[in-house]
């Protein structure tokens, strides 16, 4: 009678503790990454997998997170989506910005002391299916993506995600990205707002962000002219002839000919095949524009920036092993590619404008920046200044911190001009199209002041 109860009851204990521990870790435990292969020793979390998003179709979305370095219960959880349309958040975000590795020579990872990681939880999202290791088994998906389908798709990850690590729906959440992402992000804090998703966002942040099609896209020919890359005559063409949005209207609809077509040919070939467009005054990876590259090696390596780092992380994601310890996997196409190579996005809504979409975010309270690395030529920092500076006027918000420098360690970092304490610009000096990965102090320095809502430094 007594060995009896006691075994029985020793087994429900035992039944009972394995089903607690079971619930409790099992989820996130079959995400957790152990060690990523070459990665140095670290002590902080990361977490890689998927997030189903329609379970009919089979569509899912990959992500890669990284907690932060210290106290991560307190800290902040930031969103991080890369543009394209098409491209990785996790291939360029997460291995070439402000991820905490970087791929280095012979399969090792290099520590990246600028990662967002010291200010935040980061979590890189591969979006829409199609991008990276994300996927969807009924190939149609991939005929026709657009924005309303993307900002649909990413609000169903965040619901699964929240899901999985349910003890990130208290820290304050915030929406950031580049370049198409000036798409994606806005559109995303909007759904969130207009379906009431219990999420306790805060604010969005935009770098080199697409807002307005025309603005953004005209605001290259005096960049080029300005940084010395075309001509008088040239630059005179694209103001009186065919303006630059026409030209990329054109391209997109393969419908390039004339005097555009003549124009365009022109800006190619003064601007040259070993410009990169995303940061006129950095050099170029020779080995990924073309074996005349070569003629040009007299140039010089730069110190600092791997120009080449984009190769690497494209190496280093194709490795068996690392797929395999980030639990990833390749689900119709045969290779991970930092840009996807099977999505049609329909390329009619790049115009859409966000920008008032921002002034919508900045009504509900949701603290909205505009950043820009000066660099870029792509999205140059002329178009998004005075878009963001228009829509302050449109919306009555005053300028409640002028136009100024901000520093850090004594140097001017850029250039920062805040509207009614909740809409802000700001400028990254000497950066490129991807900010943080040409000046990734700089870029740390202005994501802590945004997410703790403080003003950029002044000088010390
Ligand atoms: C596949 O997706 C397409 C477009 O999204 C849809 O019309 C079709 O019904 C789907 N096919 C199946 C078998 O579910
Ligand atoms: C660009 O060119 C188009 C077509 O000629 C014209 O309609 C548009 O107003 C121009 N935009 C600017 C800003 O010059
Ligand atoms: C903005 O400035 C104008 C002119 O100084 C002033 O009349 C107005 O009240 C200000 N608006 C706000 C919201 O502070």
């Amino acid at each position: 009678m007594l060995p009896h109860s006691f075994i029985m009851i020793a087994a429900i204990v035992i039944i009972v503790l394995t089903q607690t521990l079971i619930v409790v870790s099992s989820v996130p435990e079959a995400d957790k990454i152990s060690s990523l292969p070459g990665q140095p020793q670290v002590i902080f979390q990361q977490y890689s997998g998927y997030i189903t998003v329609d379970e009919s179709q089979q569509r899912a979305l990959f992500y890669y997170f990284v907690e932060a370095e210290q106290d991560p219960a307190s800290k902040p959880l930031v969103l991080w989506l890369n543009g394209g349309p098409g491209c990785s958040s996790v291939g360029v975000g997460a291995f070439a910005e402000h991820g905490p590795f970087q791929p280095g020579d012979n399969n090792v990872l290099l520590k990246n002391d600028y990662s967002w990681n010291k200010e935040a939880n980061v979590l890189y999202l591969e979006s829409p299916a199609g991008v990276g290791f994300s996927y969807s088994t009924n190939k149609s998906f991939y005929a026709s993506v657009t924005d309303e389908i993307t900002a649909r798709d990413n609000l169903a990850f965040l619901q699964g995600w929240f899901t999985k690590f349910p003890e990130y729906a208290k820290n304050d959440f915030f929406i950031t990205g580049e370049s198409y992402g000036g798409h994606y992000v806005p559109q995303l804090a909007q759904l969130i707002i207009q379906t009431k998703t219990k999420i306790n966002l805060k604010g969005i942040a935009i770098g080199n962000p697409l807002l307005e099609f025309n603005t953004d896209f005209n605001s290259r020919a005096e960049y080029f002219w300005s940084h010395g890359l075309i001509s008088d005559s040239t630059y005179e063409d694209l103001t009186r002839v065919c303006n630059y949005s026409s030209i990329r209207r054109l391209i997109q609809n393969g419908d390039l000919r004339g005097d555009c077509d003549r124009v365009n040919n022109l800006l190619d070939t003064e601007v040259s095949n070993y410009i990169d467009e995303y940061d006129v005054t950095l050099d170029v990876c020779l080995s990924s524009i073309n074996q005349q590259a070569y003629v040009l090696n007299q140039l010089q390596e730069t110190q600092k920036i791997d120009v080449c780092v984009g190769d690497k992380t494209t190496k280093y994601l194709n490795r068996k092993e690392v797929q395999e310890a980030l639990h990833a996997n390749l689900i119709g196409v045969s290779k991970w590619s930092t840009c996807s190579g099977v999505i049609h996005y329909d390329y009619q809504n790049l115009e859409i404008p966000t920008i008032p979409i921002l002034g919508s975010l900045v009504k509900s309270g949701i603290r909205v920046l505009v950043y820009s690395g000066d660099q870029d030529s792509v999205i140059p920092l002329t178009g998004s200044r005075s878009l963001v500076n228009g829509l302050a006027k449109q919306i009555g918000l005053n300028t409640t911190v002028a136009y100024k420098a901000w520093f850090e360690e004594k140097q001017v970092a850029g250039w920062t001009q805040v509207y009614g304490d909740i809409l802000s610009f700001a400028t990254i000096r000497g950066a490129s199209h991807e900010a943080p990965f040409s000046q990734p102090q700089r870029s740390l320095v202005l994501l802590k002041a945004f997410l703790e809502g403080k003003s950029l430094p002044s000088i010390a």
